[in-house]
């Protein structure tokens, strides 16, 4: 059943990607969100309804969860189906608004409750990284897997921030302090494909608070696929609270840092 739904996960995240390449308006009309740095345009919306007829040609009874407001609940919770889509049409908004090429479409299903499937598809370099739970990691098909990283000093790590003045006031303190300690930050623009590129050894580990399911619902299952450990603070699991992700040595002490700096803290 698994490939069944990577297939579609597959085939609904090409079609976006090109719809999101070959249909960029010359401007696009943007409108916020929850500030007015939290943005989306015509394309995320209309790239979101183009996924949900897919899916919902493949399987009619099945859930949606969007970024942009798909919440079609109904036909899971009536028991219909045990398939929920958690859709992300474009993770990387803002680099996409500002045509900088880091930007993803994210399609994760989940069966029961579990992640079971994942598909990140990175358009601007014709990357599609994907995995079954069980099953590893793959980037367009090969198999992929975190790099050998075994000391915080030398770990390439990256992060993100959230939208609200507030919050980010709060992480650019975590920022600080975790700075001197790491070989580098880098903050690329798009939690999924940071996940993608820690599960091929672009980078060596990654952190955030206040992600949202649609951002690291498929990456997260990469990564872990790829063999990272994922989690969040004192064995709670990752989440919008705090998301930690590293190789597995360099998991322990950034996560010993970020619980110094209280980094789930706004
Ligand atoms: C955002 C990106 C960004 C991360 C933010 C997310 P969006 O998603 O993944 O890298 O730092 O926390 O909200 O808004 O572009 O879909």
């Amino acid at each position: 059943m698994t490939e069944g739904l990577l297939d579609v996960a597959v085939a609904a995240a090409q079609a976006a990607g090109e719809f999101l390449v070959a249909s960029r308006p010359a401007s696009l009309r943007v409108a916020t969100k929850s500030t007015p740095t939290d943005v989306v345009t015509q394309m995320d919306t209309a790239a979101e309804r183009l996924i949900g007829e897919r899916l919902r040609q493949a399987g009619p009874n099945d859930a949606i969860l969007g970024e942009e407001g798909q919440d079609d609940g109904a036909a899971a919770s009536s028991g219909r189906s045990k398939v929920r889509w958690i859709v992300d049409p474009i993770d990387g908004t803002v680099n996409y608004l500002y045509a900088l090429p880091q930007w993803a479409v994210s399609i994760a299903a989940e069966v029961d409750g579990v992640i079971e499937v994942g598909a990140v598809l990175d358009p601007s370099k014709g990357e599609l990284f994907t995995a079954v739970r069980g099953g590893g990691a793959r980037l367009n098909g090969e198999p992929i897997a975190v790099s050998g990283c075994d000391e915080l000093s030398l770990a390439l790590i990256g992060t993100g921030f959230g939208y609200d003045a507030g919050r980010r006031a709060r992480q650019s303190q975590v920022l600080t302090g975790v700075l001197p300690i790491v070989r580098d930050i880098r903050r690329l623009g798009a939690a999924s494909l940071d996940l993608c590129a820690l599960a091929c050894g672009r980078l060596d580990g990654y952190y955030e608070r206040g992600l949202n399911l649609w951002d690291y619902a498929a990456a997260g299952l990469i990564a872990t696929e790829a063999g990272a450990r994922v989690g969040g603070l004192n064995g709670r699991p990752a989440s919008g609270e705090l998301f930690i992700a590293a190789t597995p040595a360099v998991f322990d002490p950034l996560h010993a840092l970020l619980a110094d700096l209280q980094a789930d803290r706004d």
